[in-house]
C-alpha cells in the first residue's frame, strides 16, 4: 500500500476548497440571522474580534497537523499523540470530528435541498411569469416528503460525484468553478444592495456599535459561530492541510481563508439588510423564523416589489446552492478519506458507503421535518415529561423534540466546542513546538521562532482553550444554546 497521497496542484487551488468549506449556509444564512438577532455592530465588532485572534490560530493549528503527517483526522493524530501524553487516545478527537461532519452533511443536504427547490421554482417564474405562491407554500413543500427527498438526493448526489472524483480532479477543479461564481454573484448582489434605499442605514446597522445593545450572551454566540463558520474542530481542516504541499505558507493560506470568509459573512449582511431596512415591514418576519424569511419571504418580494427580480431570483438561489456545495464537498471528504487511510477503501467505495450511510440520516432529517411524522417528536432520552430522561433531554438537548433539531444542537453545542478544545489543547500543549514552528514557517534570521509565532504560542496554549472551555460551561449550565 504505497500509493502516493494526491496534492492540491496550486496553492489557490487549496485556498479556493479550504475557503469552499468555511463559505457556506453559515455566511449567507446564519451569520446575518444571529447579527440581527444581537442588534448588529457591537455584535460584529466582537465577530471581527474573534476571527483573527481565535479562529485563524486554530484553523493553522488543524493545518500543521494535517499537512505535517499527510494524513487525514484519525490516522493523523494517532501517529502524533502516539509518543505524548494520551497516546493514540487523541484520535478519539478525529472521530468525533468524522460523526459531526456526517451529521452536519446529512442536514446541510435538506436545506441545500430548499435552495434547488427555489432555483427550480425562480427559473420557472422568470421564464414564465410569476403567480404568487400561497400563504403556506413553504409548509406544504416540507411536509411533502417525497419532494424534499428528490431535491436532496440530487444535491447529495452532486456532492458524492465531484468526491468520487478525487482531490485534485473532483474537489480542487469543482472549487475552482464554484468560488469565483460565488464571489461574482455576491458581488453583483451587493452592487444591487447599493442602489437601494435600506442600503445606509443597513451600514450603520452593521458598522456602529452600540454597547449597550450588546449581551453576554452574544459574545459567546459569536465565538460559537466563528468556529462553524471556518469549519473549525471537525477535522475538514486537518484533512485538507494533509493535501498541501510542503512549500505552501499555511499562515498566509489561512488568513486569505479567513479573510475571504468574514468578506463574505458581511457582504451577505449588507445585501440582507439593505432589504430590510427598504422592506421595514419585513423585519417581524426575520425574528419569526430565519428560514422562513429565506424561503418564504425573499422569492415573492424579488418578483412583486424588485425591479430586476427576475434575475436576482435565480441568482440568489444559485449562490446559495454554490455555497452549500462547496462545504458539503469537505464534509463527505472527511468521511471519505478516513475510509481510505484507515480502512484502505478505494475512493469510489468510499465515496458510495459514506454518501449513503449520510443519505440515510438524511432521509430522517426529512421525516422529521413533516409535522405529521412521529420523528418531529423525537427526543433521544424519550418523551417522558418526567424522571431521570426528562432531566438527561434537558442537559444534553435542551429538551429540544425533534431529530432536525436534535442533530443541530449537539454538533453545534457539543461537537464542535469538544473538538475545537482537544485541537487547540494537542498543539498548545503536546505538540512539539519546533515542528510548529517549523510547519509555519515562523523562524527568524537567527535560527529562533518570530514573534508571530508567541502570539501564535500564547492563543492556542491559554486564550484559544479558555474561551472555548467557558463556552462550554455555558452550554452545561444552560445559559447558552447556539442553535
Ligand atoms: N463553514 C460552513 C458555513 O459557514 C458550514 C460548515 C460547518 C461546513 C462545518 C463544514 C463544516 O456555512
Amino acid at each position: 500500500m504505497t500509493q502516493q497521497r494526491s496534492h492540491w496542484k496550486s496553492s489557490t487551488g487549496f485556498i479556493l476548497a479550504a475557503a469552499g468549506s468555511a463559505v457556506g449556509v453559515g455566511n449567507l444564512w446564519k451569520f446575518p440571522y444571529i447579527t440581527w438577532e444581537n442588534n448588529g455592530g457591537a455584535f460584529v465588532l466582537i465577530y471581527l474580534l474573534c476571527i483573527p485572534l481565535i479562529g485563524l490560530p486554530i484553523m493553522m493549528a488543524e493545518f500543521i497537523i494535517g499537512r505535517h503527517t499527510q494524513k487525514s483526522a484519525v490516522p493523523a493524530l494517532t501517529q502524533l499523540g502516539a509518543t505524548t501524553f494520551g497516546g493514540d487516545r487523541w484520535k478519539i478527537v478525529g472521530w468525533v470530528g468524522v460523526i459531526a461532519a456526517a451529521v452536519i452533511l446529512s442536514y446541510i443536504a435538506v436545506i441545500a435541498g430548499w435552495a434547488v427547490a427555489l432555483f427550480v421554482q425562480c427559473v420557472d417564474w422568470s421564464l414564465t411569469g410569476y403567480t404568487a405562491p400561497s400563504e403556506n407554500a413553504f409548509g406544504d413543500f416540507l411536509a411533502n416528503t417525497s419532494l424534499q427527498f428528490v431535491f436532496a438526493f440530487f444535491f447529495s448526489a452532486a456532492t458524492v460525484v465531484i468526491v468520487c472524483k478525487g482531490v485534485v480532479d473532483g474537489i480542487e477543479r469543482a472549487n475552482r468553478i464554484l468560488m469565483p461564481g460565488l464571489f461574482v454573484m455576491i458581488m453583483f448582489l451587493v452592487c444591487y444592495a447599493v442602489t437601494m434605499d435600506g442600503f445606509g442605514e443597513a451600514i450603520g446597522f452593521l458598522f456602529n456599535p452600540r454597547f449597550d445593545a450588546l449581551s453576554d450572551q452574544a459574545i459567546l454566540e459569536a465565538l460559537g459561530h466563528a468556529f462553524f463558520s471556518l469549519s473549525l474542530g471537525m477535522s475538514i481542516m486537518i484533512t485538507y492541510g494533509s493535501y498541501l504541499k510542503r512549500s505552501d505558507s499555511i499562515p498566509r493560506a489561512a488568513t486569505i481563508i479567513v479573510g475571504l470568509d468574514t468578506l463574505v459573512a458581511l457582504s451577505a449582511c449588507v445585501i440582507m439588510y439593505s432589504i430590510l431596512f427598504t422592506f421595514p415591514e419585513l423585519q417581524s418576519s426575520v425574528s419569526k423564523s430565519a428560514t422562513g424569511m429565506l424561503f418564504t419571504t425573499l422569492p415573492p418580494l424579488f418578483y412583486a416589489k424588485m425591479s430586476g427580480g427576475v434575475i436576482l431570483g435565480p441568482i440568489f438561489y444559485l449562490l446559495i446552492m454554490f455555497a452549500a456545495l462547496s462545504s458539503s464537498i469537505s464534509l463527505l471528504e472527511v468521511v471519505v478519506a478516513l475510509l481510505i487511510d484507515r480502512f484502505s477503501f478505494s475512493r469510489t467505495r468510499a465515496t458510495l458507503v459514506s454518501g449513503t450511510l449520510v443519505f440515510i440520516l438524511t432521509v430522517l432529517v426529512v421525516l422529521s421535518l413533516d409535522p405529521a411524522n412521529g420523528l418531529s417528536r423525537f427526543q433521544l432520552f424519550g418523551t417522558d415529561e418526567s424522571g431521570l430522561f426528562y432531566q438527561l433531554n434537558q442537559l444534553f438537548f435542551r429538551g429540544k423534540a425533534g431529530f432536525f433539531n436534535f442533530l443541530d444542537h449537539l454538533v453545534a453545542n457539543w461537537l464542535l466546542p469538544f473538538g475545537g478544545l482537544c485541537i487547540t489543547l494537542f498543539t498548545g500543549w503536546f505538540l512539539d513546538k519546533k515542528l510548529c514552528v517549523e510547519e509555519l514557517g515562523f523562524i527568524g534570521q537567527d535560527g529562533k521562532p518570530q514573534i508571530w509565532f508567541t502570539g501564535f504560542r500564547v492563543i492556542i496554549r491559554f486564550i484559544a482553550p479558555l474561551a472555548i472551555m467557558y463556552v462550554l460551561y455555558t452550554v452545561i449550565t444552560g445559559a447558552a444554546d447556539f442553535t
